[in-house]
């Protein structure tokens, strides 16, 4: 086991990891951050999404140790049942969230997509999710959620 020091969703972790433990695994697993959610395990398909230095990518293929001294943001970062944040209240406004897996590492890719572009086409949107997939909802309704949020977004500045 070795020290090692996370910064996650705006607080200081100090953990003790194996040197193989993935970032999908220590969040869940060692920290109890279970909206991360784990689907291939092995870069296909987006459910593990996190924020990592404001960049969407799979916690599922990153290990934990390469992980310090960056900034991750999970979707418990983004907001909760209590405060959603606008980009979860359009997903369920929109009807985008069925069975709800994919979800989180949707609204983390929206979240680094709105963060780059704040108005973007239909064609950004899907290139920005096209990482993510969904079993559930055919996607027309995730890029209405995601315009949604756009709109929404763009009305709080
Ligand atoms: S669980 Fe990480 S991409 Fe599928
Ligand atoms: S809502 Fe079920 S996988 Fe997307």
């Amino acid at each position: 086991m070795k020290d090692c020091k996370l910064s996650i969703n705006g607080r200081n972790y100090n953990v003790q990891v194996e040197d193989k433990w993935t970032l999908l695994y220590v969040l869940r697993e060692v920290l109890g951050l279970m909206g991360t959610k784990e689907g291939c395990g092995t870069s296909d398909c987006g459910a593990c999404k996190v924020l990592v230095d404001g960049k969407a990518m799979n916690s599922c293929t990153l290990l934990a140790l390469k992980m310090e001294d960056k900034e991750i943001t999970t979707i418990e970062g983004l907001g909760n049942s209590d405060k959603p944040h606008p980009i979860q209240e359009a997903f369920v406004e929109a009807g985008a969230v069925q069975c709800g897996f994919c979800t989180p590492g949707m609204v983390i890719s929206t979240k680094a997509l709105l963060d780059q572009k704040s108005d973007p086409t239909e064609e950004e949107i899907r290139e920005g999710l096209s990482k993510n997939l969904c079993r559930c909802t055919g996607y027309v309704k995730i890029i209405d959620a995601v315009q949604l949020a756009a709109k929404k977004v763009k009305e709080l500045k």
